[in-house]
């Protein structure tokens, strides 16, 4: 097979059509299926279309309601999208437990964001610091001033610029480090015109300029400018507290419940391998609502495990404490979201999901974000310390295969209170349904199904 140039100029039929001719043994089935996907709304078809490139189908993925998290006194219901069932169940779970316990509590602890010109300078570093210092730091607010007008008018612009001398890493290596309030939106754009508008700037002044030798303007070379998704001073906490006694569980005093819970947790802060999972089960409840309400996963991905690892050693990202007969767990996360720019005015799920959450402004979101992870967390340390992980996520397995054998509503009831105190086994569901619709062959359970 030749590589296709020019790929992108195809209209979608067509993108399709080479596919399929090229890959799919020009399988009508496999058109099918990504027409059935197609939306009969043309324009909002377009739409989807459009945000992307070389589109040919959406990609659906569940869109689920938690309800019932009671955050700084408001009772919101949260929208989650995501693929991975017990998810919804588990957030649900917790909201119900922390509404009669005061709710979650969130407060911001920082919101600047930053970003980086990153360059090379050979010379004398002394002058370039003085340079810096009494010429450029100006000239750098000055030619941004078009771009920063209108976010300065809404409160936020560049917070601090400094030169940092990056020199004991990579030789001659320097950055410009801006930090940035970039109010409701997430930043990008803005952070990024900015940086490349300081890199312009900078070249400019330094052949201008007396100060430097040929040699030294000969040598500056700006590598990049771009934003850093690592945002450590743009954080968040979420928290919930309670007193000990009301915690009790149906089988578990209070006490042994909350040690064996701060361990689990002691456990997560000291053992990577184990860290990996507890952060994991967090960023379930986190990227499920960020993706809901159009935000970049990814950076916040990114962010929040370069964050746990800021210690040179990957940990936890909740923390509990047990003392004066008080519990308190909680969630510190640095997470970049908007609320205006991006999907967020566009994609009408998307404007959904920040209607129901009653239009939150950024910090408030980042606040609502961080309860979806610290309620996750708390869900999953509460069952694999108590009944295991399995129990729940048992009842989703044997619907999963009941499913794939076309079991009725009737079956589905009967097998639910078969399976009620036994474990879930592929072989054990299909052994028992053939039994019951009486199948002697399992070649025949495809034929079979209603
Ligand atoms: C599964 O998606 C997430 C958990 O493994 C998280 C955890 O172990 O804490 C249940």
């Amino acid at each position: 097979m030749k590589p296709i140039s020019g790929f992108s100029k195809l209209d979608k039929k067509e993108k399709i059509n080479w596919l399929t001719q090229h890959y799919l043994q020009n399988d009508k089935q496999a058109k099918k299926t990504l027409k059935q996907y197609w939306n009969e709304d043309a324009e909002l078809q377009r739409l989807h279309d459009e945000f992307s490139e070389n589109t040919i189908s959406n990609y659906y993925l569940p869109y689920g309601i938690a309800p019932n998290f009671l955050i700084n006194g408001k009772l919101l219901a949260l929208p989650l999208a995501i693929e991975e069932s017990s998810v919804v169940a588990a957030a649900s779970k917790a909201a119900k437990f922390w509404l009669d316990r005061g709710g979650f509590h969130t407060q911001i602890l920082g919101n600047k964001k930053l970003g980086h010109v990153h360059f090379m300078f050979h010379g004398d570093k002394n002058k370039l610091q003085n340079f810096f210092d009494t010429v450029l730091k100006n000239k750098l607010h000055e030619e941004t001033a078009a771009i920063t007008k209108n976010m300065i008018k809404r409160g936020g612009g560049i917070l601090s610029l400094e030169l940092k001398d990056k020199t004991l890493e990579i030789p001659h290596y320097f950055q410009i480090e801006g930090k940035f309030d970039t109010k409701d939106s997430m930043g990008a754009n803005f952070i990024n015109s900015c940086l490349e508008q300081f890199a312009k700037t900078m070249e400019r002044e330094i052949s201008e300029s007396a100060e430097f030798s040929k040699e030294e303007k000969n040598s500056l070379q700006v590598v990049m400018c771009i934003l850093s998704n690592f945002t450590p001073e743009n954080m968040v906490r979420a928290e919930v507290r309670c007193q000990i006694e009301e915690l009790a569980e149906e089988e578990m005093d209070a006490m042994e419940f909350v040690e064996k819970f701060a361990l689990a947790v002691r456990i997560a802060e000291v053992e990577p391998y184990r860290a990996t999972t507890h952060n994991k089960g967090i960023m379930n409840g986190i990227d499920a609502l960020v993706i809901a309400t159009g935000n970049d996963f990814r950076a916040v991905e990114a962010c929040a495990h370069t964050y746990a690892a800021r210690n040179g050693k990957y940990q936890s990202l909740t923390h509990c404490e047990v003392k004066d007969g008080v519990f308190r767990f909680w969630l510190d996360l640095p997470i970049a979201l908007g609320t205006v720019g991006g999907l967020t005015s566009l994609h009408p799920l998307v404007k959904f999901s920040l209607n129901l959450l009653d239009n939150p402004d950024a910090q408030e979101l980042m606040g609502i974000t961080a309860v979806a992870g610290l309620a996750q967390n708390f869900a999953a340390l509460r069952s694999l310390t108590t009944d295991g992980i399995q129990k729940g996520h048992m009842k989703m397995h044997l619907f999963n295969i009941l499913n794939q054998l076309g079991a009725n509503q009737r079956e589905r009831d009967y097998f639910t209170v078969l399976f009620r105190d036994k474990t879930v086994t592929h072989h054990a569901v299909v052994e028992e349904f053939m039994r019951l619709r009486k199948i002697n062959n399992p070649e025949d359970l495809n034929q079979n199904k209603e």
